[in-house]
């Protein structure tokens, strides 16, 4: 990953290298919170120094898959904050996007992380440093944990699985640099290292997934979307159908295949989180 000399002024840039190149900056909240730092929203705005749709030069192959390990659990609390009171160990906040082949952000990504505590135990019992969550409108996530510590056998790690709406799953791990077992750990894949800098008494982490994967399109609360708005039929009981697109708050009910749900989690449909698929935002009622 390099950091261009002056992106805005290269017309050969393309969005994830754009992308890449501010949060390499820090300027991610400026992108989350504003958006004109993209490409594709400074030219909707009206700008003229960037192609509307950057070609991809990057060539970027899909992130490597890693094995998944003994230690996966199914079920992890929606969180992007692992650290509770109490918690021992290095602050640590991962971040970065999630890219399809076409270098579009995927929106709505499933990103499921867990690693073992500072001491470098796994908590199979509960869910301790375990928590999914899903990327933002900008395929932006960000994990705030703490550094993984070592255990036998294995270099300092955290584990994840990465999925785009309706796609399989990339089940990979990610790495430090400069970590001494990295030359000693047979799983150890240097192309998964994150870019790791210190701030403070803690350290931020960077890293991109591409999935194998063209990206999704952009949820439908587009303001420029061409899609028509949801319009689900509505019950006598304020339960509506479940449909794609419709964006849904907590306590929310629905029905899908003649069962109710009842929303958990505020979040815009997607097609592949029907409920039954995704327990995390809908529970039976
Ligand atoms: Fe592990």
């Amino acid at each position: 990953m390099s950091t261009p000399h002056n992106p805005l002024g290269d017309r050969q840039i393309s969005r994830k290298s754009l992308l890449k190149a501010a949060a390499l900056a820090g300027a991610v909240p400026v992108l989350i919170g504003g958006g004109t730092a993209l490409a594709r929203d400074t030219a909707a705005a009206g700008g003229t120094s960037v192609p509307l749709t950057p070609d991809c030069h990057d060539g970027d192959a899909p992130t490597d898959a890693q094995i998944e390990g003994p230690y996966f659990k199914p079920g992890s609390p929606l969180r992007t904050n692992l650290v509770t009171p109490g918690t021992q160990g290095t602050p640590l906040t991962v971040s970065g996007y999630v890219f399809g082949r076409n270098c579009a952000p995927i929106s709505g990504a499933l990103l499921d992380f867990w690693q073992a505590d500072t001491n470098g135990n796994y908590d199979n019992s509960g869910y301790t440093f375990r928590g999914h969550q899903f990327s933002d409108a900008n395929g932006a996530y960000t994990l705030t944990t703490i550094i993984p510590g070592l255990y036998p056998g294995r270099t300092r790690h955290i584990h994840v699985k990465v999925q785009a709406p309706g796609q399989s799953i990339l089940t990979t791990q990610l790495y430090f640099p400069n970590e001494p077992r990295n030359a000693t750990d047979s799983i150890f894949d240097p192309k998964l290292v994150m870019t790791v800098r210190q701030v403070g008494n803690g350290s931020q982490a960077s890293f991109d997934f591409v999935l194998n994967v063209n990206g999704t399109p952009k949820p439908s609360s587009s303001p420029t979307g061409n899609s028509p708005s949801p319009s689900p039929s509505s019950s006598p009981g304020g339960t509506t159908t479940w449909q794609v697109g419709t964006s849904y708050k907590a306590g929310d009910q629905v029905t899908y295949n003649g069962v109710t749900y009842v929303c958990i989690q505020a979040h815009t449909a997607f097609a592949g989180w029907e409920p039954p698929n995704v327990p995390a935002l809908w529970s039976r009622r």
